[in-house]
This record gives C-alpha cells, sequence and structure tokens, in this order.
C-alpha cells in the first residue's frame, strides 16, 4: 500500500509523534510505501511530497511542530482539490490520504473522502474541541505550558501587588482556560461558552485584598466575551480563517480591572508558546497511538474516518460525525472550576 500523510492547520506537539508512528507501523507491520506532503493540502495541490523512512523519522518523537510544515487552505483551493480528488490520488499512486489536522482539515478531509478520495483523518489540535473524541493530543502540552505560565505569574504578582490577566488560546471552547485556570488556581476564568460580568472580577479581587491576599490572577480564553454592557470591548479584526488580530481580550481586560480597581494589572498574552515545544508524555502516547491506528484503518479499508480516544481506547468514527459541531466545555465544568476560586 502506498500511504500519502500530511499535516495542515495550525501545528501543534505531537504531530511529529504521529509521522513517526504512521511511518515505522506501515514500514515494518506492513510492507508500505509513505509519502509526506508538505506544507499541509498545499503540497499536496503543488505535487511537493517526499518519501519517508525510519532514517527520515529518527529522533522527532520529542519535537514540537511538524518535519512536513503546515498551512491553512484557502476556500478556492479546497474546492480545486476536491474536483480533482481521485485524480489526485491516481498521480501519486497513493492508497489512502492520511491528513492530521483539526476541524478545519477533517472538514477538508471530509469532502475529499465525499468526492472520492480514500481518507484516514487523525484529529489534532491544542483547543481540544473536536467532537467524537475524548481528547486530541497537544492539549496536554498546551494546558502544562499555560498552568506553568500562571505558577510563575503568581509570584511576580504578589511581589508587587498585581492583578494578572492571563490570556490562552481557544476561540470558541475554553478547554485549556478551564484547565488550566483550574490546575494554576487562578481566581477567576473566562470562557467563550458563558459571557463573563465584568463587575464580578472587580468583586473576586476586592474581596481577596480585603482578606489581606496581595494579588489575583485571571485567566481569560481569547475567544472570551463580557456579558453585553458591563465593559467597552469591541473584537479586533478577524482574518480570512476566522481568527481575530492585534487586540485581545486580554488586554482590554486588563485595562478594565486597573480603572475599575485603581490598583496595578498586567495582560500576559501567551498566544503561539502554547503550541510550541516539546509535547507531553501524554501528547506523544496519544500520537503515536492515533498514528498505528490510521495504518490499521487504512488496511481494513476503513475511509471516511478518524481516529478518536473514547474512555481509554482508540476507535473510529466517522469524519461527518467528528466536524458537525465543536466540543465546547459544559456548565457543570465551569461550576466545579468556580467554586474553588
Ligand atoms: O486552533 C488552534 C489555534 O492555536 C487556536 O487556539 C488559535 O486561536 C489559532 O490556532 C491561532 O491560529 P494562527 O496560528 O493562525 O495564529
Amino acid at each position: 500500500m502506498r500511504i500519502g500523510v500530511l499535516t495542515a492547520g495550525g501545528d501543534c506537539p505531537g504531530l511529529n509523534a504521529v509521522i513517526r508512528s504512521v511511518v515505522h507501523r506501515a514500514l515494518t507491520g506492513h510492507d508500505d510505501e509513505v509519502i509526506g506532503f508538505e506544507d499541509g493540502f498545499k503540497g499536496l495541490l503543488d505535487g511537493r511530497f517526499r518519501k519517508l523512512d525510519l532514517e527520515g523519522v529518527s529522533g522527532i518523537l520529542a519535537r514540537g511542530g511538524t518535519i512536513l510544515g503546515s498551512s491553512r487552505l484557502e476556500r478556492a483551493r479546497l474546492r480545486e482539490a476536491c474536483e480533482n480528488a481521485k485524480g489526485l490520488s491516481k498521480d501519486y499512486g497513493i492508497d489512502v490520504l492520511i491528513p492530521i489536522g483539526g476541524e478545519g482539515t477533517l472538514t477538508a478531509a471530509r469532502m475529499l473522502s465525499d468526492a472520492g478520495m480514500p481518507v484516514v483523518g487523525v484529529p489534532k489540535t491544542i483547543d481540544n474541541d473536536i467532537s467524537s473524541t475524548d481528547r486530541t493530543f497537544g492539549f496536554d502540552t498546551a494546558v502544562g505550558v499555560a498552568t506553568d505560565a500562571i505558577d510563575r505569574l503568581k509570584t511576580t504578582a504578589e511581589s508587587h501587588q498585581r492583578v494578572m490577566v492571563v490570556e490562552v488560546m481557544g476561540r470558541h471552547a475554553g478547554w485549556i482556560a478551564l484547565e488550566s485556570g483550574m490546575a494554576g488556581g487562578a481566581h477567576g476564568i473566562c470562557l467563550p461558552e458563558r459571557d463573563f460580568d465584568v463587575n464580578d472580577l472587580v468583586k473576586m479581587v476586592e474581596e481577596r485584598f480585603a482578606r489581606g491576599k496581595k494579588f489575583a490572577v485571571v485567566c481569560v480564553a481569547e475567544g472570551a466575551h463580557p456579558a453585553p454592557g458591563t465593559m467597552d470591548y469591541k473584537k479586533g479584526a478577524i482574518d480570512p480563517y476566522g481568527h481575530e488580530r492585534f487586540s485581545g481580550i486580554g488586554n482590554a481586560l486588563a485595562r478594565e480591572l486597573e480603572k475599575r480597581l485603581g490598583k496595578e494589572a498586567r495582560p500576559v498574552i501567551l498566544g503561539h508558546v502554547q503550541r510550541g515545544g516539546t509535547p507531553t508524555a501524554y501528547d506523544r502516547v496519544l500520537a503515536t497511538r492515533f498514528g498505528w491506528h490510521a495504518v490499521e484503518a487504512a488496511h481494513r479499508g476503513d475511509f471516511g474516518r478518524m481516529t478518536a480516544l473514547r474512555g481509554t481506547d482508540i476507535t473510529m468514527v466517522p469524519l461527518a460525525e467528528a466536524v458537525t459541531e465543536l466540543k465546547t466545555v459544559p456548565a457543570t465544568r465551569m461550576d466545579e472550576a468556580e467554586s474553588v476560586f
């Protein structure tokens, strides 16, 4: 069997572990050939690929990013790919394509599959917002980075009697804010799933200082929004991929808290630090398992599906099911977090 693999969308710790696992399973468990397309679907469309062998994936397990490169694809180019889905498979002589990516990539994978290309998807995203899988790799690493940042910010906040507003990634789902906020012991958490009331945050900080505490940390997801009428906030410009650019909620909230409290506040935007660097052991293991199962699914002809974690088992779920809606934080999870503020 000849397998094509690519990584698309925002990068994520663990991508290299999947690539390595696919190559190992395909070459040593079967008698396959693997080619890797460069820079996501762009490499597939432009004919940029290279053969992957065991030597080529040696030493990449713990490396962040992706050795294949990644990119986001414009809609028009995706349509181009779908119109020629069968032709593309034939041109490269691939029996299956394994795209590794988040919601956008898996939607593209589903479209290619519907258009006749044999596809087995592998979900990835630090946001952990893909439904049909209990976890995505990358999330554990991102939560670890954000938790470490909150731990560190507490000591400097206390030295200066400041309020720290830590903005973490998560445009539509607040999983990183929820779990890093809980693990780091933040005193307030703001998620995209529930508009926050800035008056509650002001009250929380005032009460802490009245109890003799000398600082506070608020963890805010980049997609969090204030309740209407509670503070001035206008979202920044939205880029062609639907991402807000250059005027985040972290800055706005820190400014607002400083104004209302008369205490120093500082915004800390963690941004892409959460996506870079070494994956945790958990993410390496999950990514490796996904890679193994993707190759096995390809050999069973289990196309149009993606690997998924259910409990402790890896199963296959239809791509159609995986991309219908995002997995957001349920209200109970927020209630659990709030009880320890
Ligand atoms: O989807 C992953 C993610 O890291 C989001 O959390 C974030 O909003 C977005 O990608 C950032 O995208 P870019 O790398 O294009 O700035």
